[in-house]
Parts: structure tokens; C-alpha cells; sequence
């Protein structure tokens, strides 16, 4: 039996390994080519001290010493001593440079872009070398603009499909920036784009309650990644919202993906907001409008919040001014940089 083992690195740097259940985290990652920090090897020294953020493993032999039982309850590990007994993520409290490796990088053709509206694009990007890449649902690629030295953007997943030579991005239509103008004027099927990732804390933990997601713009795209997954996965144990604002009525995206993800996860529910006070749609205002007491169910919840740094910031105010307690609370911005 082998698992799979995310590595994710303190420089936001993930790689995968296969561990085949008799071998520890480091004598796996070693084996592909990744050297975790380490010392004694013996579970004595501490050196290779990790946190193991969603798996079964066991934590093999090692001295109080080098691993309290405190630590151990709260899913620190030793990364010598440490056997997967599930696919796992891993926090290695260093950098990836420092164990040798770095993130991935793919050159890819433009499969397709289109104008989902006119302040949003769909990127597709096609490689036989993506068969390869594994990401966790929410974490993002860097993506070089084409003709631009030096100049890459970040961009998150926007979906998940199992080993497919293709990944989908959504991309803000900025007036004046870089991609923008690249996908507006000049970007065909065919032409070549290099891609770096995946990088980013920000993913899907293991669903142990109910969620909410809060989405600001093209900061719905991580949230699609981890639906495609939770779909992959049968579902989930409990209830999760997503509320998307946008700014205008034009500004929405992938409305019949979220009705779809309705009916394949069973207990998936979405609003969508406009803050445009002359939109056509129902729900008028900020995300935060429309945040219901019991989608918060007394602090029991997992929030996730994802969009341009003014949403994120002026989201997690209200969350704090408004005492809102939550088991964990995980944020990403995007910033739409435009030189
Ligand atoms: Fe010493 Fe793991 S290397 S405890």
C-alpha cells in the first residue's frame, strides 16, 4: 500500500511524494530527491519536527525528549520516525530550498481562453507533463506572462480533475495589466505559457464541521478547486455555504457550476451578492450582509475567505468587531497587479 504525502514547505512550496507504508516521511522524501532536515535519525534530536495537518499515520519510536505527548496530541510528528497510514499533508517548518527542491515548472499550450464576462476570463492550459502535477484544492500557480521577462502572476486553480493533462484558471479582465491585455490581444490556442506551482496555504483541510466560504470576485476560483473535490470524494459530512460577492450584475461567473455543485454535493449551499446598488439581482451589499447567524453555528464552524485585499480585510474586521468565533479561519488575497 503507498500514500500520498504533501509536503508543504514554510516558503509556500508544496511537493508530493509517494510513501509506500513502511518507509518514514524521510526516507521517502529522500528517496525522491527532497532532504528533510534531520539529524539522528533515531527520533532523539527534534530536528525533523513537522505537523501533520490531515492523514492516519503512526508515530513510530522516539524519546519524550524529541516529541511531547502534548505535541504528539496536536499532530506534531517526527518526520523520521513518522509512517503514513493515509494520503497526508505535512508542514515542514523550513524552506524548500532548503531540502533541496523547489516548485515544479511546466511549459503548456493555451488550450482555451474565454470571456466568462467582461471583467473575467477562463484560462485553459494543456501539457502531458500536468498528468504529473498534484495540488491541494485552494493553492495557486505562478503563470508567466507570455513576451514579459520577469513578469508572472499568481492565479488559483479553478478546478480539480484527477490526473488530467489540463488545469482552468480565472482571470480578473484589468484595465492596463499585463495578462489582461496578453489574453485580450494577443493569446491563442497553441501558444506556449510556463507555469510554476503549486504554491499556497490556503487549501481544503479535512472537513470536521460545517464551513463557510466567502468569496470575493475571481477569488471564487480556489473554492470551485475544493467543490470539484468534495464532489470527487462523495460529498460532504457537513453542511457547507459559499457566499460569492461580486461588484456588478456583469462580474458573476460560473453560476450554473455552483447550481451544479448543489446538486452533486447534497448538502451545498450558495448565495451570491452584488454590491451595485442598481443591480438587477436579489441579494444587493457586501458579503458580509449576508452572513446568517446559523451559517456561523456558534463559533463550530471552519471559515475560509478568499479574494482582493479591501474584501479580505474588510471581511475579517467585521468577523473580528462582530466577536465571530471559529474553529480556524483561513484567508487568501489577490492582488491584480497591473505593471
Ligand atoms: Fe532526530 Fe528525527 S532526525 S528525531
Amino acid at each position: 500500500m503507498s500514500y500520498n504525502v504533501a509536503l508543504n514547505f514554510e516558503d509556500g512550496v508544496t511537493r508530493f511524494i509517494n510513501c509506500n507504508g513502511f518507509e518514514s516521511v524521510v526516507d521517502a522524501a529522500y528517496r525522491q530527491g527532497i532532504n528533510i532536515p534531520m539529524d539522528c535519525r533515531e527520533g532523539a534530536c527534534a530536528t525533523c519536527k513537522c505537523r501533520v495537518e490531515s492523514g492516519d499515520y503512526s508515530l513510530g519510536d522516539y524519546i519524550e525528549d524529541a516529541l511531547s505527548q502534548d505535541e504528539a496530541d496536536s499532530g506534531y510528528a517526527l518526520a523520521c520516525q513518522m509512517r503514513p497510514t493515509s494520503d497526508c499533508v505535512v508542514l515542514i517548518p523550513t524552506e524548500s530550498q532548503a531540502c533541496g527542491t523547489k516548485q515544479e515548472s511546466f511549459v503548456t499550450r493555451i488550450k482555451q481562453v474565454r470571456a466568462l464576462s467582461g471583467s473575467t476570463f477562463a484560462l485553459e492550459l494543456q501539457a502531458e507533463s500536468l498528468k504529473s502535477l498534484e495540488f491541494l484544492p485552494g493553492q495557486y500557480a505562478n503563470i508567466h506572462v507570455p513576451g514579459e521577462a520577469h513578469h508572472h502572476r499568481a492565479y488559483s486553480f479553478s478546478s480539480m480533475t484527477a490526473k488530467g493533462d489540463t488545469v482552468t484558471f480565472l482571470i480578473r479582465n484589468v484595465p492596463g495589466g499585463l495578462m489582461s491585455g496578453f489574453l485580450s490581444d494577443r493569446a491563442e490556442p497553441g501558444g506556449e505559457i510556463e507555469m510554476k506551482g503549486p504554491f499556497g496555504s490556503f487549501y481544503l483541510r479535512p472537513i470536521a464541521r460545517p464551513i463557510l466560504m466567502l468569496a470575493g470576485g475571481t477569488g471564487l476560483a480556489p473554492f470551485l478547486a475544493m467543490l470539484d473535490k468534495i464532489v470527487a470524494a462523495g460529498g460532504s459530512p457537513h453542511p457547507i455555504h459559499l457566499i460569492y460577492g461580486v461588484n456588478t450584475d456583469r462580474d458573476i461567473v460560473e453560476s450554473e457550476r455552483l447550481d451544479g455543485f448543489t446538486r452533486a454535493i447534497r448538502n451545498f449551499t450558495f448565495d451570491i451578492c452584488v454590491v451595485d446598488v442598481n443591480s438587477d439581482h436579489p441579494n444587493k451589499g457586501y458579503v458580509t450582509h449576508h452572513i446568517k447567524p446559523a451559517q456561523l453555528c456558534e463559533g463550530d464552524v471552519d471559515i475560509y475567505l478568499c479574494g482582493p485585499p479591501p474584501m479580505v480585510e474588510a471581511v475579517s474586521a467585521y468577523l473580528r468587531d462582530n466577536n465571530v468565533s471559529a474553529a480556524s479561519f483561513h484567508f487568501e488575497k489577490f492582488t491584480p497587479s497591473i505593471a
